[in-house]
């Protein structure tokens, strides 16, 4: 494989690491996760770019004839493009950056978790679908990183193929268990009581202990992960009305 091709691997591998980065907002903190959710919507960007001319000879191949393989690629690729979409721009919305008075903060939160799952599940595929390219790519710069890729040879390729997809799915399945709660939170969160939306609503929270102050949302964003309900390091709830009391409307 020549450089440029190496250089294509390191720069996807660089964006499938910070995509699976995104997924533990407990390490990484809200933002440093916004950082390196939108570097990884630019390396997706040069990525598509690098690709171009592919997308655009399949494109116009589309109503005529083309293989079933690059349909099935260009449909997955299309998917993740509009995942990437709907991630960048729902965690923008609901970004410290633009801190926007949200009433329907869980419901944006949830879209962009949601997105954000589906577009890893097409990733692994995508990855398994591309296999082939990745650890003929991948042999030159795992090598001078110092890790064994072995021998050339159909048994070692199916080994290192079952290896790959093995620390793939890993990675993704590890990456989903951590998110996916925080998901159930958002979803319970989303259905509070009318009457409780009404005293959310006309109110302000303001709290000297969150990084950020929000109107009209009983949402409060920590340094780390406290959405309400809420269960970072900072959750309390000393009226034991079953909330953070960070995220406690006043006034
Ligand atoms: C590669 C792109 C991204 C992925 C895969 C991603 C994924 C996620 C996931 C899975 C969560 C929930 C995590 C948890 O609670 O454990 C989350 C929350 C969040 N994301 Fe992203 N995200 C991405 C990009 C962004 C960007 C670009 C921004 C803003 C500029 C952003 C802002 C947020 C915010 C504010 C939260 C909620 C934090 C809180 O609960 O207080 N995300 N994201």
């Amino acid at each position: 494989m020549n450089r440029t091709q190496q250089n294509r691997w390191l720069l996807d591998a660089a964006l499938f690491a910070g995509f699976l980065a995104c997924f533990f907002l407990d390490w990484t903190g809200v933002a440093w996760h916004q950082w390196i959710g939108m570097l990884g919507g630019v390396l997706a960007a040069v990525h598509l770019a690098t690709h171009w001319q592919w997308v655009k000879a399949v494109t116009e191949r589309l109503r005529g004839s083309t293989s079933t393989r690059a349909r099935l690629y260009y449909a997955i690729d299309a998917l993740i493009l509009v995942g990437f979409v709907f991630m960048l721009f729902t965690g923008l919305v609901i970004s410290t950056w633009l801190n926007l008075s949200l009433v329907g903060y869980p419901a944006w939160r949830s879209v962009h978790v949601i997105s954000s799952v589906a577009t890893l599940l097409l990733v692994t595929i995508k990855i398994g679908l591309h296999a082939r390219w990745i650890l003929a790519a991948g042999r030159k710069p795992l090598a001078n990183a110092g890790l064994p890729v072995g021998q050339a040879s159909p048994a070692s390729e199916r080994r290192a193929f079952l290896r790959l997809m093995g620390v793939v799915s890993a990675a993704s399945i590890f990456a989903l268990g951590s998110s996916l709660p925080s998901l159930w939170e958002s979803t319970q969160a989303d259905q509070v009581q009318p009457s409780d939306r009404e005293a959310v609503n006309s109110s302000t929270v303001s709290s000297s202990a969150s990084s950020t102050t929000s109107t009209t949302s009983c949402s409060v964003r920590c340094g780390k992960r406290c959405a309400y309900p809420g269960h970072c390091g900072r959750y309390t709830d000393h009226n034991d009305n079953g909330r953070c009391d960070l995220g406690e409307c006043q006034g």
